[in-house]
């Protein structure tokens, strides 16, 4: 990982668009900027209409001005590449490069995002408008960082896209006849005579194939990437110094495999916006934040953009605001587990556009407002934790993270339209983060499966699963790992090709379980288990060879065939658990698998409500601890406060809503060896 260039701490700002202000106003910004310890701004990410009104006639002499401005200021600029936005003019030029949809229609200009990466003109301009910035800007002393595009994501099924895909597709199978056997096409009178009958899956009659579609969804990610290296590789040409990175959006419509791409950027850096408003938005928060650091290989990453107020609920249709204590508690939130600094979206709230009613570090209301004061808040804040930037966040677990099976379980052919694989991971990250327990993401995608450092391995619904893979897992597990499997997993090859004698396929032998039929549950409906506990979403009837039964199904047609089971092998143990377990039910067990594995909690024994994340450089340690409850919590820790600077401890009082980081000193660090006691899930 590389950092933003010439910058002292962590980074402080977010999206600024003075290309939508008058001159005056950008002084204005600067001075508030000051006032608030901004010291990063993302700079002309939507700018490419106002840096080349006409082709080739550019007009940057305003933004020469703005970077000397901001360099004045002592402020750094991520210069972003426009490339996500290209102006009306370069769409009626090059009609082809708009995007046709599955079904075949060709979108035009007049939003964001309306172009096709894989069609020459597109690229072609791209790496043109980012040379011309680059060329311009690279000796500039207020350039600590290039910020490539914005959110790849935009998919098109154009000719130009058709003709790419069947170039990756000719790479990764070399004859019609692998691709034939791959995609399975006997069924349905598939099987192509000719490379140019491949198509991307496009709307069609009824199902389509399956395969063709994850195919086309690793294809796309892979596409993306080529668009972006275009743009890295130029822009490390011209200014090797400068770190080259591009924000991720997370979401299960992203075609993008972020663990591949992290392989490419010098800076993993993410956007995060939760889309809950209860508890489940400090869920998601530590969920990106985890995933991020793992992407990153356990090294500090960077919230990129996230909300400074409302928290939009799209399928609500209502932006909710964001508590002021909020946005300080997510932000912190995702320092504690390892970014460098908090960015927004954005830092002024646009007067017009589509998002004038976002949120943004400045409100429409100015400089007098709660939301610009939170913001000041929090520039103090975090000039007070630069310190803990160097500790690295020590998780013990690790749950899989694998983009393709969340494409694959995505096909309406399976038995379920009611299993969503990033459910089906944050069901087992909030069960875990409800035990106090820190996790990390390992990722078949990454490369090499490499468990080393962990005793605990979380599998939810990891749908393709190749031989090596389970090989390596059997191995982690006979040497003592602790590895607990969801319904879903091994089922398929890389194909999505059903692995056949029983489910869970590639995990039969280790697992001691084969499952002979899948009884889905319907929405809503539940399933009672021994223990007073239940099940929904899935069901499996299973027998064990040589794994225990720890559930079982107390209704229905399985009654009494076994529900979650559990194996010893070598020194390890393999669970297996064939439904979707209530949440407490499901915390209970990861609880007694984490003991056995010698995990434990951050803070044995934190209150209700309370989440302790810690990061550890050699003997320095931080606790960081959040109070997303509403009353005052006393927490049994001891330290130095970083934000009063003063020894606090013994106990600590976290107040509601608020959060306390303390340079912990060395009566808490002997807690650290204790482990925390757990309960065992009941019996009936
Ligand atoms: C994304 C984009 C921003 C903005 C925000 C709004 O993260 O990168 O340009 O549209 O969403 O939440």
């Amino acid at each position: 990982m590389r950092w933003p260039t010439g910058l002292d701490g962590l980074c402080y700002g977010g999206d600024y668009n003075p290309e939508q202000w008058p001159e005056s106003t950008w002084r204005d910004d600067v001075s508030l900027m000051r006032q608030a310890r901004v010291n990063l701004v993302t700079v002309g990410v939507f700018a490419w209409s106002r840096l080349e009104p006409r082709p080739g006639q550019y007009t940057a002499d305003w933004l020469d001005r703005l970077l000397d401005l901001l360099h004045g200021g002592g402020i750094k600029v991520a210069l972003a590449t426009p490339t996500a936005s290209p102006p009306p003019w370069f769409s009626l030029a090059h009609p082809d490069a708009l995007p046709v949809t599955a079904d075949g229609v060709r979108l035009h200009h007049g939003s964001r995002d309306t172009y096709c990466a894989a069609t020459p003109a597109y690229r072609d301009a791209a790496r043109t408008i980012a040379t011309m910035l680059a060329e311009r800007y690279r000796d500039h002393p207020a350039l600590a960082m290039w910020h490539v595009h914005n959110e790849y994501g935009t998919i098109c099924h154009c000719p130009h896209t058709a003709e790419a895909f069947r170039r990756w597709l000719r790479d990764r199978y070399g004859d019609l006849a692998a691709l034939n056997d791959a995609w399975t096409g006997a069924f349905w009178s598939q099987c192509y005579s000719d490379w140019a009958q491949v198509d991307t899956p496009r709307a069609t009659q009824y199902l389509s194939n399956p395969t063709q579609a994850l195919d086309f969804r690793r294809f796309w990610s892979d596409e993306l990437l080529a668009a972006y290296l275009d743009q890295r590789d130029l822009l490390r040409r011209i200014t090797p110094q400068v770190p080259v990175t591009t924000n991720y959006v997370l979401g299960d419509w992203v075609p993008v495999d972020h663990a591949r791409w992290s392989r490419e950027v010098d800076l993993v850096a993410i956007d995060h916006y939760p889309g809950e408003t209860d508890r489940r938005a400090e869920e998601q928060t530590a969920l990106a934040g985890d995933l991020a650091r793992s992407w990153s290989g356990r090294r500090p990453w960077l919230l990129m953009e996230s909300a400074p107020n409302l928290i939009h609920r799209y399928a609500e249709g209502v932006a909710y605001a964001k508590e002021p204590d909020r946005m300080l508690r997510h932000s912190i939130a995702h320092i504690a587990r390892g970014s460098r600094g908090a960015m927004f979206f954005q830092w002024r709230a646009s007067r017009g556009g589509a998002e004038a009613f976002h949120s943004a570090m400045v409100p429409h209301a100015g400089a007098d407002s709660r939301t610009f004061q939170t913001t000041v808040r929090l520039g103090k804040l975090l000039e007070r934790l630069a310190e803990t930037d160097e500790g690295e966040v020590p998780a013990q677990v690790a749950i899989g993270w694998d983009a393709a099976s969340g494409w694959a379980l995505q096909h309406p052919g399976l038995p379920s339209r009611h299993i969503e694989y990033a459910d089906e991971v944050a069901a087992a990250h909030r069960a875990l983060w409800r035990c106090g327990i820190l996790t990390d993401f390992v990722c078949p995608a990454a490369g090499q499966l490499d468990l080393t450092g962990y005793r605990m391995l979380v599998l939810p619904a990891l749908y393709l699963m190749s031989d090596e893979f389970a090989d390596e897992l059997g191995r982690w597990v006979h040497a003592g790992g602790h590895l607990v499997v969801s319904y879903l997993s091994g089922v398929a090859d890389q194909y999505a090709r059903v692995r056949l004698g029983g489910y869970p396929g590639a995990l039969r032998d280790l697992l001691g379980v084969r499952a002979e039929e899948f009884l889905p549950l319907g929405p809503g409906a539940t399933v009672a288990l021994t223990g007073g506990r239940s099940g929904r979403l899935w069901q499996e009837r299973c027998a064990t060879y040589g794994a225990d039964p720890v559930l079982a199904y107390r209704d229905g047609p399985l009654a009494g065939a076994p529900a979650v089971t559990r194996r010893r092998v070598g020194a390890g143990t393999a669970w297996y658990l064939s439904t979707r377990l209530d949440d407490d039910a499901y915390r209970g067990l990861l609880a007694v698998a984490a003991a056995e594995a010698r995990v434990a909690p951050v803070l044995p024994g934190a209150p209700a409500g309370v989440e302790a994340v810690r990061r550890v450089s050699g003997d320095r340690r931080w606790l960081f601890l959040f109070n997303h409850g509403s009353t005052a919590a006393e927490v049994d820790a001891w330290g130095d406060d970083l934000a009063s600077g003063r020894p606090a401890g013994g106990p600590v009082t976290v107040e509601a809503g608020g959060v306390v980081v303390l340079r912990e000193q060395a009566r808490v660090r002997r807690g650290l060896r204790r482990i925390g006691r757990v309960s065992v899930i009941g019996d009936d």
